[in-house]
C-alpha cells in the first residue's frame, strides 16, 4: 500500500491548520489603546485560570482511555503542567490585586471542555489531533500575541507567559504530533485531518460568540 511519510502529512495537516486561522482575526487588539489591551490581557487571564483548570480535568478524563502505552506516559506530565499553569495565573492576579476564584466560567469554554471531555472515548490519534495538536498549537499562537501585547503594559505577565508558560505549551503540541506520527494509513490520516478541522471549528465559534458576547462591550 501506497502510504505517504507520516512526517509529511503532519507538516501538511499543521499547514492547513495555520491556513484555517490566517485572516480569523480572532486574537487581541494590537491597534487598542493600551488601558484597552491592558483589560483585554486581564480578561484572558482570567479565563486561563479556567481553561488550564479544565485542561486538568480533561487530561485526567483522557489518560485512562489512552491504550498506547507511549503516548499515555506523556501524558501525566502534561497534566501537572496544566495544573502549574492554572496556579501561577492565580498567583499572578492575587499580585494584581484580584480574587481569581472570584469569576463565573465562561459558557463557551465550558461547553467546549465538556465536549472534548465526552471525546473521551474516541480513538487517541483523534483526540490528540483535537486537543493537544489543533488546540494547542493556537493556544501557542494565542500565547505569542499575548506576551507581544503586554510587552509594555503588564511586562511581569508577559514574561509569566513566555518563560512558564508557552515552552510547556509548544511541548504539549509535540505531544500531538507524536501521536499524529503513528498516523500510518491514509484512513487514519483521514480521521485526524477531520478531528483537527472539527476542532478548529469548535475554537473558532467558541471565541467568535465569545467577542460577539463580552469584547464590543469594552
Ligand atoms: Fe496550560
Ligand atoms: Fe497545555
Amino acid at each position: 500500500m501506497d502510504v505517504p511519510d507520516t512526517r509529511d502529512f503532519v507538516r501538511a495537516l499543521a499547514a492547513d491548520n495555520a491556513a484555517f486561522w490566517t485572516d480569523r482575526g480572532v486574537r487581541l487588539d494590537a491597534a487598542a489603546a493600551p488601558a484597552v489591551r491592558l483589560e483585554q490581557i486581564r480578561y484572558r487571564m482570567r479565563q486561563g485560570v479556567y481553561n488550564e483548570l479544565r485542561s486538568v480535568e480533561l487530561i485526567a478524563a483522557w489518560i485512562p482511555w489512552v491504550p498506547e502505552r507511549e503516548i499515555r506516559e506523556l501524558l501525566p506530565g502534561q497534566l501537572d503542567d496544566e495544573h502549574r499553569h492554572y496556579q501561577l495565573l492565580r498567583g499572578r492576579l492575587r499580585e494584581l490585586g484580584e480574587d481569581p476564584d472570584a469569576y463565573r466560567p465562561l459558557p463557551e469554554w465550558a461547553a467546549l471542555f465538556d465536549w472534548l471531555i465526552a471525546c473521551r472515548t474516541r480513538p487517541t490519534l483523534e483526540k490528540l489531533a483535537m486537543f493537544q495538536f489543533a488546540g494547542e498549537t493556537q493556544s501557542c499562537d494565542g500565547f505569542e500575541t499575548l506576551i507581544a501585547l503586554a510587552s509594555d503594559v503588564d511586562p511581569i505577565t508577559g514574561e509569566l507567559y513566555r518563560s512558564q508558560i508557552l515552552p510547556d505549551e509548544r511541548r504539549h503540541a509535540g505531544i500531538g504530533r507524536r501521536a499524529l506520527l503513528l498516523c500510518d494509513s491514509p484512513a487514519a490520516q483521514a480521521r485526524a485531518r477531520a478531528a483537527c478541522h472539527e476542532m478548529n471549528e469548535r475554537i473558532s465559534a467558541a471565541y467568535h460568540a465569545h467577542r460577539a458576547r463580552v469584547d464590543t462591550r469594552a
